[in-house]
């Protein structure tokens, strides 16, 4: 038989032991969290076709840049920000629908010219067409899905 104050020890250690144990398992599993983390994140580090797949930071600017520019759509923006009026005739805009409207007056004055308009803002059509967040080049997209003209 141990004496009262080894046994108490033997339980301390025991208790050490199981603590030491935890605690390790909680550190792995922390570790094992932080691999997953890493390995969901390489959004910025995929590697598109047609790309040369270098590693690092350098080819995540490139993919980003990309995903940026995959996330605008001239047609959701015009679904968001035009149809509203160009679908309708609503204040008398042209309607989208009206090629022979568009036609008429892209062979009239140039495309460049109603693109310019959109972005400017023309009679009671608002500059931007109300979009803040489209860029110069991203009206036109969607100037050129309204008037089914191409800059081509
Ligand atoms: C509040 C209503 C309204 C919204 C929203 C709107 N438009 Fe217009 N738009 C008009 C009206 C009205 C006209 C006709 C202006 C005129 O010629 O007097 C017009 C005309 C235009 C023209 C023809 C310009 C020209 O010179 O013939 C283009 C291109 C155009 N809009 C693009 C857009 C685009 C792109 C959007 C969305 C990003 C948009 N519009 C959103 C009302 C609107």
């Amino acid at each position: 038989m141990l004496s009262k104050g080894m046994q108490s020890r033997v339980i301390k250690i025991g208790l050490m032991i199981v603590g030491l144990s935890v605690a390790g398992a909680a550190l792995a599993q922390s570790v094992r969290d932080q691999q997953i983390a890493e390995r969901l994140m390489p959004v910025g580090s995929v590697c598109l076709a047609g790309e040369s797949c270098a590693s690092g930071g350098g080819a995540a600017a490139p993919a980003m840049a990309q995903a940026a520019t995959a996330a605008f759509s001239a047609q959701g923006t015009y679904e968001q920000y035009c149809a509203m009026c160009h679908n309708t005739g609503m204040a008398n805009a042209p309607r989208r629908d009206d090629a022979a409207h568009w036609t008429a007056r892209v062979a009239e004055v140039g495309l460049a010219t109603i693109i310019n308009n959109a972005i400017t803002g023309i009679n009671a059509m608002p500059p931007r067409g109300m979009c803040a967040t489209c860029t110069d080049e991203q009206v036109g997209e969607v100037v050129q899905y309204l008037s089914g003209a191409s800059a081509q």
